[in-house]
């Protein structure tokens, strides 16, 4: 039996810009996890999608990926086996079980669809014996987000396969962020579910309506976020709160803030947070504050008492 794991992740600042090639800085988030465990079944004779069983509890489902493509053609955790499959040159699978669960909430903006991929994308290749590196995985991973969310940066897929810290522009090579010192962020869940490909879809309208204005604000954004960087890395991060004001301000904007979600916002601050803002696609979704860590849990239980459904206290760095 294989068993393999995937972070959820963080985007810190720069969230939608970051599709139009501005940079984002965004953590992987190791206390939610997906776990992926493969192993093969006794052969029957019959290689075939059929053979292959899929079991997701958290999503309710428990099937067979033959009957899946025939039923619902395009379910992610189709286009993700299928993908490997092809990536592996397999064509006639071997019977095998693939069981996936996950502790990331599903449209919360912390990357649980990026992170089913990687998690499955290398238990199957493990199963089968074949090493990708972090490049072929990532890749994969990459061509299942533009399957499902459109027109994506990559960041998501990015941060979640590698595991650390990044620096992420679109199409460049990864960029490791190396925090001086270590800070304390607070994330907290609005409860509302909100899929990233509408909000991105949205921004785009935005975007082709009026280029010039649209990207005029993706630079103001590309700004924060490389003086957030020389921040980070410098170790001054009590100068990142008003950075993280400023983006949330620039993502309301382009409209893909919610009433619940600038509703923490103002609680996280009035509890004493340096900064906060959205996270990941906004319009639902979590948000994230700075907080001196002497602060954290009085910020954490102002956002509970505000209405937050979930709320984590993690530490960057
Ligand atoms: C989603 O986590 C981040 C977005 O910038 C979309 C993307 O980069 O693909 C909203």
């Amino acid at each position: 039996m294989i068993t393999t794991t995937a972070p959820g992740k963080i985007i810190l600042l720069g969230e939608h810009a970051v599709v139009y090639g501005q940079p984002a800085l965004a953590v992987p988030l190791g206390a939610l996890q997906t776990q992926c465990m493969v192993d093969f079944l006794p052969e029957n004779g019959e290689n075939t999608a059929d053979s292959v069983l899929i079991e997701a509890p958290d999503i309710g489902l428990s099937t067979r990926l033959g009957l899946l493509l025939r039923d619902q053609p395009t379910h992610p955790l189709a286009a993700v086996i299928q993908a490997t499959f092809r990536a592996l040159g397999v064509s006639a699978p071997r019977p095998m079980r693939i069981h996936v669960t996950s502790s990331i909430p599903v449209a919360s903006g912390l990357g649980s669809g990026a992170a089913v991929s990687v998690a499955m994308i290398r238990g199957i290749a493990e199963a089968y014996q074949h090493h990708l590196d972090n490049e072929q995985v990532n890749e994969l991973a990459y061509e299942i987000e533009k399957l499902h969310h459109g027109t994506p940066s990559g960041v998501d897929n990015t941060v979640i396969t590698h595991n650390r810290p990044v620096y992420f522009v679109r199409e460049q090579p990864i960029q490791t962020l190396h925090a001086r010192h270590p800070f304390t962020v607070v994330i907290a869940d609005t409860g509302v579910a909100a899929l990233t490909r509408e909000s991105v879809g949205d921004v785009r309208k935005l975007w082709q309506a009026d280029p010039a204005r649209w990207e005029a604000v993706f630079e103001q954004v590309g700004e924060l976020v490389r003086a957030a960087r020389d921040i980070i890395e410098s170790g001054e991060t009590a100068s990142l709160g008003p950075i993280m004001d400023t983006n949330h301000a620039l993502l309301q904007e382009m409209t893909v803030s919610s009433p619940a979600l600038d509703h923490l916002v103002v609680a996280a601050k009035k509890a004493g947070a340096e900064g906060a803002k959205l996270s990941g696609g906004g319009r639902g979704g979590n948000m994230i504050a700075l907080v001196n860590p002497k602060k954290a849990e009085k910020v954490a239980a102002a956002l509970k008492k505000a209405g937050a459904t979930h709320v984590m206290i993690s530490q960057v760095g």
